[in-house]
């Protein structure tokens, strides 16, 4: 008994101490107390466990429950990344990596009720399913955390660590990075609520691999009611892009997501084609928020000059087919590019953002559209100031007008990618005012299920219809609201895959014919 006073005794001291703690089912958190940019007090809990580490006999294996503890857990340490090679072909990271960071801007008191709860916002970062993580460094809160959100940012395997899978084996199924990301949605779901949020709003939003990682979740079974409102940002699981290799036991260097075999008593991820999951309406109807940056393709240029490598594989084509041929013709005149040559950069760079990104957003819009009521809200993101942090790391990138890859990160984030570019952002500078109407968007569409549920922004943001491809345009000093994006582009390429190039290849070459005529016109001189 004496004893036991005596623990409680020092319990109670020494959270008094140690500053702000939370209890959880695993144990109890000592986080941290922070500032926001608008000087409001937050609390960060960074590293907190929501698996068990993923190795010696849980390599390879689905994610497992997480472990407990009995002292207070020091949550001051931001998560560490996971296994990868960096962009420098450095090799980083560690395996025991299933980590999420929770920043809420108020500690619930013991008679805290459920009405107090505030909305959550779960990032899903990027890289291409190989690189970077959910810490600070990369994705700090205080844009977000001033809008009374509370953020979860979140780590998964990479690379071949996530992807890992055999042929016909139920043990190693694959899709482990995504399977990670829903054990996370399900921690969220056990415990957010003793950080003051509430496991009934939940947002989940990411960009690039997470946008798609987004997209996936809206169409698996096993994320079912795990949140509530989805936004995919320049990704999608109707990329081709997104989709990885089978066996990749075998093979090294991927780790996308792939289509899983079906086995009895087992739940998959996902087990059919996504573009057939949207079609078939069984899966998660959320409202979404749907979009891409303007000049996506700058962050890729010159990479990727070579037209044959930038038709999109889910179009079948042979490399070096006639039908190739015809449609890398069909392009070239499209997008002006003279013939064998890559030098027009703006060509390459639209028909890259068309290819890699806007067409493929447009396109499962369209198509949830068709199975769903909820709304869907499509946008293009093309401001550029100075917190266009991807584009403005490198001088030849920096050089092209309009938004890349990534750019509109610098806008929801204070990211480490800022630092040597902005300096101070100004009170009210294009900057500061750029930041608050994105995050306020954003913030108002994971509250309400809908970016402008008042006038205050000065414009409405209406969803897509099947009358009209509603849109907004977020530029560098104002929003601005049309319908059909980059019109002509995007009917480019809804015609290059109605037209059933695949399957009606004579047409294709009475067509290339023509164009071939055409194009010695317009390049002969
Ligand atoms: C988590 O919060 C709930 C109420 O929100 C509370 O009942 C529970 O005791 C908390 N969990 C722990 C382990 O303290
Ligand atoms: C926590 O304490 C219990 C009871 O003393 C003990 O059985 C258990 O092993 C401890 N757990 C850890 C992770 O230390
Ligand atoms: C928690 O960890 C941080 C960072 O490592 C350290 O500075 C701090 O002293 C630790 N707090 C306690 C109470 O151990
Ligand atoms: C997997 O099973 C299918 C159907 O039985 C078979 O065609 C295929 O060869 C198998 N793959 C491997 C790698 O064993
Ligand atoms: C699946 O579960 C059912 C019911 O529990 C059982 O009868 C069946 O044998 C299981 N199948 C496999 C392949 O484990
Ligand atoms: C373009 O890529 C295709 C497929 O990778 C290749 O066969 C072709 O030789 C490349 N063309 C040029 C000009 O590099
Ligand atoms: C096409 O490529 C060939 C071989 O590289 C080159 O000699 C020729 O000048 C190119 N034509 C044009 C129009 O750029
Ligand atoms: C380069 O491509 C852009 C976009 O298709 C086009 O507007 C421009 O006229 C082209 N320039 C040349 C020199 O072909
Ligand atoms: C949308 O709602 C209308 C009216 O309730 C209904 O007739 C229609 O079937 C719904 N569409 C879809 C795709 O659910
Ligand atoms: C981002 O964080 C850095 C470092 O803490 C700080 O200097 C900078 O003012 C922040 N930027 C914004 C826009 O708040
Ligand atoms: C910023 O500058 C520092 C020092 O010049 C450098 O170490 C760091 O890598 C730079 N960061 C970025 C994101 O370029
Ligand atoms: C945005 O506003 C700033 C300051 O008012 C101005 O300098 C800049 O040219 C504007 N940019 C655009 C794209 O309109």
């Amino acid at each position: 008994m004496g004893k036991y006073l005596v623990a409680v005794i020092l319990a109670v001291v020494s959270t008094k101490c140690w500053g702000q703690t939370v209890t959880i089912g695993q144990g109890t958190l000592l986080g941290a107390e922070r500032t926001n940019r608008a000087g409001e007090t937050y609390y960060s809990f960074q590293g907190i466990p929501y698996a068990s580490p993923p190795i010696g006999d849980l390599r390879f294996m689905p994610p497992q429950d997480p472990i407990t503890w009995n002292d207070t857990r020091n949550a001051t340490s931001d998560l560490p990344a996971c296994y990868q090679e960096n962009e420098n072909g450095v090799v980083v990271g560690q395996e025991d990596c299933l980590y999420l960071n929770v920043y809420t801007p108020e500690i619930p008191d013991d008679d805290n009720t459920d009405e107090n709860l505030k909305d959550v916002m779960v990032f899903i970062h990027g890289g291409g399913f190989n690189q970077n993580s959910g810490g600070e460094d990369l994705f700090n809160p205080e844009f977000i955390i001033s809008q009374d959100i509370v953020l979860v940012t979140i780590n998964y395997r990479l690379g071949i660590f996530g992807a890992f899978n055999i042929d016909n084996s139920s043990e190693y199924t694959g899709n482990l990075q995504l399977k990670d990301q829903a054990f996370a949605l399900q921690w969220v779901q056990s415990n957010i609520r003793n950080f003051s949020g509430n496991p009934e709003s939940v947002t989940i939003f990411g960009e690039s691999a997470g946008g798609a990682s987004v997209h996936y979740h809206v169409l698996s079974p096993m994320s079912a009611g795990l949140f509530h409102k989805a936004i995919v940002e320049s990704g999608s699981a109707i990329a081709p892009w997104t989709v990885g290799i089978e066996n990749s036991g075998t093979q090294s260097g991927i780790g996308y997501p792939i289509v899983e075999q079906a086995y009895e008593n087992q739940t998959a991820f996902l087990t059919e084609e996504p573009l057939a999951i949207i079609e078939s309406g069984d899966y998660n109807k959320v409202p979404m928020i749907i979009g891409y940056n303007d000049a996506e393709g700058v962050a890729f240029y010159p990479r990727f000059a070579n037209i044959s490598d930038l038709i999109p594989a889910d179009l079948n084509l042979e490399v070096g087919s006639d039908e190739e041929s015809a449609l890398i013709q069909k392009i070239e005149e499209f997008y002006l590019i003279a013939a064998n040559t890559t030098s027009n950069n703006t060509a390459i760079i639209n028909l890259y953002t068309d290819t890699y990104f806007a067409y493929p957003a447009y396109r499962a819009a369209t198509e949830h559209l068709k199975q769903t009521n909820s709304s869907i809200y499509f946008y293009r993101f093309s401001a550029d100031t100075n917190l266009n942090v991807y584009k403005l790391r490198f001088e030849d990138t920096a050089a092209f007008p309009g938004a890349t890859h990534a750019d509109e990160l610098g806008y929801l984030f204070n990211t480490t990618m800022h630092y040597n570019i902005t300096g101070t952002i100004e009170n009210n500078s294009v900057e500061d005012l750029a930041i608050t109407r994105l995050v306020t968007l954003w913030t108002n569409f994971a509250k309400n299920g809908n970016p402008t549920p008042d006038d205050s922004q000065g414009f409405e943001w209406l969803p897509i219809t099947e009358d009209a491809f509603n849109y907004i345009d977020f530029g560098s000093n104002e929003t601005t609201v049309g319908v059909n994006p980059d019109s002509e582009r995007l009917q480019f390429w809804n015609d290059v895959y109605n037209a059933g190039i695949i399957n009606q290849p004579s047409l294709m070459i009475m067509l290339s014919v023509s164009l071939l005529v055409i194009k010695i016109n317009l390049f002969s001189n």
